[in-house]
């Protein structure tokens, strides 16, 4: 297969920028998490806060999709988005899930794994309030992940809520935060010759143990 350029199986690429080693990780990941955005962010890569959020549904099919993270502390990694949608649904019978970042100008990802629940309801009303109008509205003319006939259902839902709304936009019941608490977190570096760096941390009786895996 091949498009405009290269044959798709000729496209790589050597990583030679950086190491890590398990001093530089230290002891603990959301530490290490926090100064990799910093660097991220330093090095102006665009949706630097974008991530794969992998939910599985009732029968154990996976799903991906891209979501932004608007939070993160020592607690977890806080996205939004709509309760209802085919991922609400997925979290509501599965808490299990999985983050991915991949920064490529720094050749770093950066995986985790753990278990998502709500973020308190003030938090997801100061985040919905911090919003622009349209995209509040957005939130509430969108019933994310159902299917829809044609764009004007959205148009003419988007202008519905605008006229019975005005400038007080509430936050619908069926959006907000969800957190994921992680229990896994893995940094992999890329180096020459695909001999990368994998560094993980497990949590395991309160406390991260720390290891290395072969890439
Ligand atoms: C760059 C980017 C950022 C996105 N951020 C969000 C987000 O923060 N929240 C969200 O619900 N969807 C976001 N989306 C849309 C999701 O990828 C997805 O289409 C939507 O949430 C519906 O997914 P679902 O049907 O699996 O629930 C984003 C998409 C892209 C490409």
């Amino acid at each position: 297969m091949s498009g405009q350029g290269k044959h798709i199986a000729d496209i790589r690429s050597d990583y030679r920028m950086a190491a890590l080693d398990e001093a530089r990780a230290g002891d603990d990941p959301l530490a290490l998490f926090m100064t990799w955005f910093s660097e991220a962010e330093a090095a102006e890569i665009t949706e630097v806060n974008a991530m794969v959020l992998a939910t599985c549904d009732s029968a154990g099919k996976p799903h991906a999709r891209i979501v932004l993270l608007k939070g993160l502390d020592a607690t977890g990694f806080v996205f939004y988005t709509n309760y209802n949608s085919a991922k609400g649904r997925q979290i509501a019978a599965n808490p299990n899930a999985s983050l991915v970042f991949f920064w490529k100008e720094l050749e770093r990802q950066v995986r985790i794994e753990g278990i998502i629940e709500k973020v308190s309801d003030a938090d997801s009303d100061a985040y919905f309030q911090s919003r622009p109008a349209d995209s509040r509205l957005g939130a509430w003319a969108s019933n994310q992940s159902s299917q829809i006939a044609d764009r004007q259902v959205l148009d003419d839902n988007y202008a519905k809520f605008k006229e019975q709304f005005g400038e007080n936009i509430p936050r619908p019941e069926h959006w907000g935060g969800y957190r994921l608490v992680p229990q896994h977190v893995e940094f992999w570096q890329g180096r020459s010759n695909r001999m990368h760096d994998r560094i993980c941390f497990q949590l395991s009786d309160g406390k991260w143990a720390k290891s290395r895996l072969a890439p």
